[in-house]
C-alpha cells in the first residue's frame, strides 16, 4: 500500500518557536512515519503581508532556519520532502485555475484575512492576500494531499481547500482526494500572557534560543499579577508559567507540588520559574543538539531544499497535467497545435516537391 500524503508548511518570516511546536510541528513529527510528507516554505504566502525587497532578501536564510528547526525536533530528512514554494512554478498556474471555484464573498468572510491585514497594518486588502487561501488550496492539492496538519488558525483554510477540491471533482471529474485538516494542538500563550505566542508580539521562546536566553525569557514571564509577594495565594489556572510547566515539564509530581504551594502562598515565583527554566532547557537541549549537528554540515540544508524542490516539481507537473486534461484545456491546445503542425508539414512537402 502506498502511503497517504501530508502537505503542510510555514511562511519564512523567522525561526520556529514553542508556539509553533505545540500548535502544529509536534504532530508533524508524530506523523512522519505513517505518511509521505511534503513540507513547503511558503514564501509566496509571505509576500501577501511582507512584500518588501528586504523581506524577500531574507527568505533564503529564514528557509534554512526553518528546515533546521524541523530537523532539530526530530524530523527525518529522508522521510520528508522540503521545498521552496516560489520555485515550483506549477503552483502559480494551479492557483489561477482553482480561483474560479471560490467566490470573493466566501474569501471576504474568512476572519483570518482581516486578521492578517490588521496584524500587518494594512488598511486595504491586497488581491494576493484575499487569494491567500486559494494559493494554500493549490499547495495542498498539488501533491494530492490527504492530511494537512495545521494550527487552529489555519483550519478554515483547509476547509476551503476541501471545498475547492470537491467542486473541481464535481465539475471536471475526479482528480483530487478531499484533504482533511489535522488540528490537535491548542494555542500556546505568549510569555507575556497574551493569547498567542508570536514573533511579532515579542513574547516567544524560539526552539534555537540558547539556555541563557531561555532562562531570561522565563524570568520575565507574566504570572499572577495579584501576587505581589510569595505568601499571597495565587491562581494556577490560565497562569502562563503553569501552562508551560504542564506542557513541557515531564516531572508531574514537581508540577503538582508547585501548584499546591502556589495556591497556598507557599512558593515564590523565583522557584517556579527556576524549575520551569530547567524543564524547558532539558526539553530544548536535544533539539539544539540535533540542530547544531545538521547546521555544521555546510550545504546540507540547501541540498535538501534543492532536491526536495525538484521532487515537488515532478509531482506538481503530474497534477497540473491531470487538472488541465480534466478541464479540457489540454485538448484546446492540442487541436490548435496539431492543426498548425499539419499545415506546416503540408507546406514543407509542397515546397520540397
Ligand atoms: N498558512 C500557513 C501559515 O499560516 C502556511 C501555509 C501555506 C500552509 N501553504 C500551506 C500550511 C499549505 C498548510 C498547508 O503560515
Amino acid at each position: 500500500m502506498t502511503k497517504k500524503r501530508i502537505l503542510t508548511g510555514d511562511r519564512p518570516t523567522g525561526k520556529l518557536h514553542l508556539g509553533h511546536y505545540v500548535g502544529s510541528h509536534r504532530h508533524r513529527l508524530a506523523l512522519q512515519d505513517d505518511y509521505e510528507c511534503f513540507f513547503l516554505i511558503a514564501d509566496l504566502h509571505m509576500l501577501t503581508t511582507k512584500p518588501g525587497k528586504d523581506d524577500i532578501l531574507a527568505i533564503a536564510d529564514n528557509a534554512r532556519e526553518i528546515v533546521l528547526d524541523h530537523l532539530g525536533i526530530g524530523i527525518d530528512p529522508h522521510k520528508v520532502t522540503f521545498y521552496l514554494q516560489s520555485a515550483v512554478h506549477e503552483v502559480y498556474e494551479l492557483q489561477l485555475l482553482l480561483s474560479g471555484l471560490v467566490t470573493v464573498e466566501r474569501l471576504q468572510q474568512l476572519p483570518t484575512i482581516k486578521d492578517m491585514a490588521d496584524a500587518a497594518g494594512l488598511e486595504q486588502i491586497p488581491y494576493n492576500l484575499l487569494g491567500y487561501p486559494v494559493l494554500q488550496a493549490a499547495d495542498i492539492l498539488m501533491p494530492k494531499a490527504h492530511l494537512v496538519p495545521v494550527g487552529k488558525d489555519n483550519e478554515s483554510h483547509v476547509e476551503l481547500a476541501r471545498q475547492i477540491a470537491r467542486r473541481f471533482n464535481n465539475q471536471y471529474g475526479e482528480v483530487f482526494p478531499l484533504p482533511e485538516a489535522y488540528v490537535v494542538g491548542g494555542t500556546l500563550v505568549g510569555t507575556d500572557g497574551q493569547a498567542k505566542m508570536s514573533k511579532s508580539l515579542n513574547n516567544a521562546i524560539f526552539l534555537s534560543d540558547d539556555p541563557a536566553t531561555v532562562r531570561k525569557r522565563v524570568f520575565s514571564m507574566y504570572t499572577d499579577p495579584k501576587r505581589v509577594s510569595a505568601d499571597i495565594p495565587g491562581t494556577v489556572e490560565g497562569n502562563p508559567v503553569f501552562i508551560y510547566h504542564d506542557t513541557f515539564n515531564p516531572n508531574k509530581e514537581e508540577v503538582e507540588d508547585l501548584k499546591r504551594r502556589y495556591r497556598e502562598g507557599k512558593v515564590g515565583d523565583v522557584e517556579v520559574k527556576e524549575k520551569l527554566a530547567i524543564a524547558l532547557n532539558n526539553f530544548l537541549d536535544p533539539i539544539r543538539e540535533r540542530r547544531a549537528y545538521y547546521a555544521a554540515q555546510t550545504g546540507f540544508v540547501d541540498e535538501l531544499l534543492y532536491e526536495g524542490t525538484l521532487r515537488a516539481r515532478q509531482e506538481a507537473q503530474i497534477t497540473l497535467s491531470d487538472v488541465k486534461k480534466a478541464m479540457g484545456l489540454t485538448g484546446v491546445w492540442n487541436k490548435i497545435s496539431r492543426a498548425a503542425e499539419r499545415r506546416r508539414k503540408k507546406q514543407l512537402a509542397a515546397s520540397e516537391a
